[in-house]
């Protein structure tokens, strides 16, 4: 019989219209597990997948810009971790609902955007511990909803 070792469960969360579940932040370990380069690669590999992707329109359209907005997420995803506080120390509160507002973000949108999230965190599946990947994937899965600002 063929049991699977993992429990880890890239699940995606259906969106229901006018929900928004609570979210909790990644487990602090997922950062000391990673490490900030390790951080600072993932969001490299996601930006650039990202650039090419069906919804790169969304985003900076220039590789240049692209990785320095690979930056700022790192930034954020740090500090969400209870790292560093570098998002606050170079752009402020987070206020991501606000910095989010110009971009029609759908749910279509964001299906899109998890996708390509699951495959820049597969390459670290048995490098991180699947209690804490799961944990940064439960993460992104509930708080990527709250982003979606666009119906259609
Ligand atoms: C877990 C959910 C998400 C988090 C934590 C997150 C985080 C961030 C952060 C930190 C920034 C940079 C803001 C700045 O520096 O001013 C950003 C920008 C942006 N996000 Fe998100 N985001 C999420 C979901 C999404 C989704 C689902 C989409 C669209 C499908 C999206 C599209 C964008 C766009 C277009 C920008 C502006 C360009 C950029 O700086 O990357 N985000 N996001």
């Amino acid at each position: 019989m063929n049991f699977s070792s993992s429990s880890l469960n890239f699940n995606i969360l259906p969106y229901q219209e006018g929900v928004k579940p609570p979210v909790t932040k990644p487990n602090p370990a997922f950062l000391t597990e990673i490490g900030e380069e390790g951080m600072r690669d993932l969001f490299r590999r996601f930006y650039t997948s990202l650039h090419k992707s069906t919804i790169k329109d969304l985003f900076p359209q220039s590789e240049e810009e692209m990785m320095i907005a690979s930056q700022h997420s790192a930034d954020f995803f740090i500090q969400i971790c209870g790292g560093t506080p570098y998002f606050n120390q170079n752009r402020g509160a987070p206020q991501m609902g606000r910095r989010h507002a110009p971009f029609a973000i759908t749910p279509e949108a964001r299906l899109h955007w998890l996708v390509l999230m699951e495959d820049a965190l597969q390459p670290l599946v048995g490098q991180i511990s699947d209690e804490n990947m799961q944990s940064f994937w439960d993460y992104v899965n509930v708080f990527s909803i709250w982003m979606i600002n666009t119906r259609e």
